[in-house]
């Protein structure tokens, strides 16, 4: 017996690096962890409401099955966010679930959907899965898409537009012309939309607005994605939602019931703490936007010092996406060579970006401490001094 064919399709690269830094760790090497994006891994904590929360619903017996789609209080409390009626919102285990849910909905063998390059690679993992194309569009020297792009690669099996806004791994938000743009576009070419609004409060630059799509693309179909992993600081409540707006003939909530149905439900108790974050204001996440935009400028000031690197300085989300000149080899060459000399983890780019000018990057998260942070740049500059001069 080998497994499926399948599955041998499925990679994360996020996770598989640290595969190879258990190695080293299990020699004696100490490893600084830039490789993810978990909040709690470091020194962040979700809200004591939503805490307290779980622990509340486990007293009160919420211990069995939830209504597949969601908990009706729950559902309620998105649904006053999202301004759409609850029957539309989904609760899925993180937003991951909720991405695999939407594809699964759109998108039949053979169908192509048009991804960010670059991209969370969760997108195209899922897409390797359900056999479907991916076609991606490229962004500018800020990371903002090129609409354009977008309408030049759709084909007659175009599905769905992704779009992730703030961006992982670039942290770029998108102006307001931009998405006009991609609804423009969505609308005239009949493509749903799945707007991956994951970081939608962690932006950290004063001045910077964030647009949700749902207010502007009026004339198609949106799946709004959203989880109380980041904008929470709870990756392990693996709460996410996705709300479907516009879904004029009902097809697609009917759909999203039935995938919820088949998977039973999310964990209750997690999901009755989630009423108290959707009923909370977000004065709460003041002082850890103030560490990461802190940690966002220790890291930019770095890399302007250390010949062979540059950014652009991310305003949101929490990763910088670092790009490396004058090394001679690949991003994972690079990415393991850090992490063999130096003790130091990040994610080759090329999860993420196809880079069609062959650049090569890295991406670090912003997270760690600033002692930490400090050390970990310090060993990147003596690593590059080393390999390019
Ligand atoms: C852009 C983006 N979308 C979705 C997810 C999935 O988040 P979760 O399943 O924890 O809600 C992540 C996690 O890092 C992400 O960065």
């Amino acid at each position: 017996m080998k497994p499926s064919n399948i599955s041998s399709l499925i990679r994360y690269p996020i996770r598989d690096v640290v595969l190879e830094a258990k190695k080293e760790e299990k020699k004696g090497k100490k490893i600084i962890y830039l490789n993810i994006g978990d909040p709690c891994a470091y020194d962040f904590d979700p809200p004591k409401q939503i805490v307290d929360g779980v622990k509340k619903a486990l007293d009160q017996k919420y211990k069995g099955y939830a209504p597949s789609a969601g908990d009706p209080e729950l559902r309620e409390a998105i649904a006053k966010i999202e301004g759409c009626g609850n029957e539309s919102v989904f609760v899925t285990s993180g937003l991951s679930e909720g991405i695999e849910f939407a594809m699964r909905l759109l998108l039949d063998t053979g169908d192509s959907i048009l991804l960010p390059n670059p991209t969370y690679p969760l997108y195209l993992s899922k897409a390797d899965v359900l056999s479907t194309k991916t076609l991606l569009y490229e962004c500018d020297d800020e990371w903002h898409p090129d609409p354009e792009d977008i309408r030049k690669k759709i084909e007659k099996r175009t599905k769905a537009i992704v779009v992730i806004n703030p961006n992982n791994p670039t942290g770029a938000v998108y102006p307001r012309k931009v998405l006009e743009e991609i609804a423009n576009i969505a609308a005239e070419n009949n493509l749903a939309i799945i707007a991956d609004e994951c970081y939608d409060h962690v932006i950290f630059e004063e001045g910077v607005q964030m647009h949700k799509l749902k207010d502007i693309a009026k004339d198609c179909l949106v799946f709004s994605g959203n989880s109380l992993s980041k904008n929470f600081l709870y990756p392990g409540s693996r709460v996410g939602y996705v709300a479907i707006h516009r879904d004029k003939e009902g097809l697609f909530t009917d759909a999203f019931n039935r995938i919820c149905n088949q998977r039973l439900s999310v964990n209750w108790e997690f999901q009755r703490a989630a009423i108290a974050a959707y009923n909370m204001n977000f004065d709460f996440l003041k002082p850890s936007l103030a560490k990461l935009k802190r940690r966002r400028d220790i890291i930019r000031k770095r890399v302007e010092e250390i010949p062979g690197l540059r950014m652009m300085s991310p305003p949101a989300a929490l990763y910088a996406f670092i790009q490396v000149e004058g090394y001679k080899g690949t991003d994972w060459d690079f990415v393991y060579d850090l992490l063999r000399t130096e003790g130091v983890l990040t994610v080759p780019g090329s999860a993420f970006y196809k880079d069609p000018k062959k650049r090569l990057f890295f991406r670090a998260t912003l997270l760690p401490d600033e002692k930490t942070l400090d050390e970990a740049m310090g060993k990147l500059q003596k690593f590059m001094k080393a390999r390019v001069g």
